[in-house]
């Protein structure tokens, strides 16, 4: 009796490890291969179609006048639901927001030539800093050194795409441009120019910013969902990293883009330029970097942007 059942339960155990097996590769197989054709359909779209992404309606600045809508903002606060987020308090923090910023509600100027600076450690060795010096704008994000990286990196910043937990302090010609990602963001901001804030451990950011209150710039959270929604297709529990946004955002307020440090290391290593510190993980923490760094080659490719890559000649870079 004993034996038996002993022997019915390896026989069920050898089921289920071969069910459980076959399930596994199957689940993967499905995932690579939808993966695959998400790449090959949007590599097959013609320009028209792909650049129907672009909704010039969108306006990527905050300026208290944007129309947002209950399901945008639901998705919003959604993002990162450290409390309790109504539109009417989200309305009330941005009325109160533009008392301290007045020229947050003007309309911002279009700028000719723009350099979008991302992080990645291709730009190690590039000696880009003079091309990249000599945009009109260069947007930079969140704890992007200079100092050190000259060479590389230039020197300029006319922008600073920044959110609370990564805010530093910014010269008196910079833009900082805060990509909010819940109310308490924009209530950071107002703070940290004003009285102070005092954060909880669940929202670490500084107590005071120093930068030039007149030209502080928001980003609309209607365009964070237009950038996550239209650009990245609704794909993945993620949402667009900064440097992706600011991709867009280039693209909506330029006439001209070229982007420079994005991507892996020649390792294929995720990381900073700045830090020793590798991920091998191509999903970069909540954004999905592969896909992102997909749309941006596939701009380039489409002549919308000009990408620089590592030791690609300074000219226009046609990936694939
Ligand atoms: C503010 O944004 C709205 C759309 O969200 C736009 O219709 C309006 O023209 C903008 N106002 C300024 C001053 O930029
Ligand atoms: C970075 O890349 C190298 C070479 O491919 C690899 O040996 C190393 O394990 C990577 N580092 C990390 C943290 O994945």
């Amino acid at each position: 009796m004993i034996s038996c059942r002993v022997i019915i339960t390896k026989t069920m155990l050898k089921v289920v490890l071969a069910v459980l097996l076959t399930g596994t590769i199957t689940l993967l197989f499905l995932s690579y291969s939808s993966e695959y054709f998400l790449y090959q359909s949007l590599q097959e779209e013609d320009d028209a179609e792909f650049m129907r992404r672009f909704d010039e309606s969108v306006e990527p600045f905050l300026n208290g006048t944007n129309d947002l809508s209950l399901e945008v903002f639901d998705w919003w606060k959604a993002l990162q639901p450290i409390e309790e987020q109504t539109l009417d308090s989200y309305q009330t923090v941005v009325e109160s927001l533009l008392k301290t910023f007045p020229t947050i509600s003007k309309r911002p100027e279009r700028w000719r030539k723009c350099a979008v600076v991302g992080n990645s450690p291709n730009l190690k060795g590039s000696h880009y800093g003079r091309l990249i010096d000599s945009h009109d704008m260069v947007m930079r994000m969140n704890q992007g050194q200079i100092k050190s990286y000259e060479e590389d990196v230039g020197t300029k910043t006319t922008h600073r795409l920044m959110y609370p937990e990564s805010a530093q302090n910014l010269d008196d010609n910079t833009h900082l441009v805060l990509t909010p990602y819940k109310i308490m963001d924009l209530v950071w901001l107002q703070k940290a120019f004003t009285t102070g804030y005092v954060g909880t451990i669940r929202n670490l950011a500084p107590y005071k910013i120093q930068a030039n209150k007149n030209l502080v710039m928001v980003i609309n959270p209607g365009f964070i969902a237009y950038v996550y929604h239209t650009w990245m297709g609704k794909r993945e529990h993620k949402y667009p990293s900064t440097g992706f946004l600011a991709v867009i955002l280039a693209l909506h307020t330029c006439e001209e883009v070229s982007v420079f440090g994005f991507g892996a290391d020649s390792d294929g290593n995720w990381t900073h330029y700045w830090e020793k510190k590798k991920y091998k993980n191509l999903g970069t923490g909540l954004h999905y970097g592969k896909l992102e760094y997909f749309m941006i080659e596939q701009l380039a490719a489409r002549e919308k942007i000009y990408f620089f890559k590592k030791s690609s000649p300074i000219t226009k870079d046609l990936p694939m």
